[in-house]
């Protein structure tokens, strides 16, 4: 399959969500010191696979995806501050990250507790006062966001990963951590995406379950670039998962078997989505890569 629709795509609003996050960070009247911590890795450059997939799902309906910018820069701000915090001493304790030292590697603990804070809360601010979208859409939009990056979402998923080291975990176990850790975010910004281009509530169903499935193929191919994968790519340590005894889809299903897996989750993801009514293209093409990501 061709990839030139959604390179072009990437090419196209990757740079726009970069600046603006940029431009972003330095409005906020807060001490220097801060703010460096929040765009040092906010610059870092990370994939932007969660705002690209709002304004990816904006475009699929025929709508000027740059309506979705302000809401793709609040879940880029989110997902970095839980990229932050994972690597922190008391979780992951990991060094490297988008190819740099860690944030508290470079700033110190607390700052980078704080910068992730500061990223958090941002990103609601963001959307609250986004004056493009009207307040039915904002007020869906926040609520969605707060039950996916919180207690019943990616927050408990780290908590369930946190609890599962050293923990023989079944399938299913591991499944919903995933899906929770990873999964809630990547759907968030799929249903983000569809609040505001108006998509049916049909689609949106569809989306969900498109969603669910990349969430799953996006973090087992992540546990496998943790081993198969190599740091000067990847920008992180390999073996992260394997010094910790994480619980993951290689270490339970064998190498192979997780590659099935990934497999399976991501033909699932093609099914529910090309029974969505717009045009899907470039959501075929994003589950293909998150799928084949070498990063
Ligand atoms: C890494 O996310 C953390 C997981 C949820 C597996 P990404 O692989 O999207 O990281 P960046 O944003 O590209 O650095
Ligand atoms: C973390 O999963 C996912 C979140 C930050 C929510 P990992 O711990 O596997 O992510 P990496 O491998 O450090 O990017
Ligand atoms: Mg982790
Ligand atoms: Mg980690
Ligand atoms: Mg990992």
């Amino acid at each position: 399959m061709s990839t030139n629709s959604l390179k072009e795509f990437m090419n196209t609003y990757k740079p726009q969500i970069e600046e603006e996050l940029v431009r972003l960070v330095e409005q906020i009247q807060t001490p220097a010191s801060l703010k460096d911590s929040m765009k040092y890795s906010l610059e870092a450059g990370g994939k932007r696979i969660r705002p690209i997939l709002i304004l990816a799902t904006i475009s699929s309906y025929g709508k000027n995806p740059i309506k979705g910018l302000n809401v793709a820069c609040a879940i880029e701000m989110l997902h970095t501050y839980s990229l932050i915090h994972d690597d922190l001493p008391a979780m992951d304790d990991d060094d490297l990250r988008r190819g740099k030292p860690t944030n508290h590697k470079v700033f110190g603990e607390a700052f980078a507790i704080l910068a992730g804070d500061a990223l958090l809360t941002k990103s609601f601010h963001l959307i609250a006062t986004d004056h493009s979208l009207d307040q039915s859409q904002r007020l869906e939009i926040l609520s969605s966001l707060g039950e996916s990056s919180g207690a019943e979402g990616m927050v408990g998923g780290q908590l369930a990963d946190l609890e599962g080291e050293q923990k023989d975990l079944t399938l299913e176990e591991l499944e919903s951590i995933h899906h929770r850790k990873t999964g809630r975010l990547l759907a968030f910004s799929v249903v983000a995406g569809a609040i505001i281009a108006n998509a049916p509530a049909r689609d949106i169903k569809l989306l969900e379950e498109y969603a669910y499935h990349i969430g799953i193929a996006f973090q087992i191919q992540d546990d496998i670039l943790d081993v198969e994968g190599s740091e000067d790519v990847i920008g992180k340590p390999v073996g992260s998962d394997e010094s910790k005894v994480k619980s993951t889809y290689p270490r339970l299903l064998g190498m192979n078997g997780a590659k099935e897996k990934l497999h399976y989750h991501l033909q699932e993801a093609l099914r529910y989505v090309n029974g969505v009514e717009a045009d899907v293209t470039l959501l075929k093409e994003l589950a293909e890569l998150i799928a084949n990501r070498t990063h």
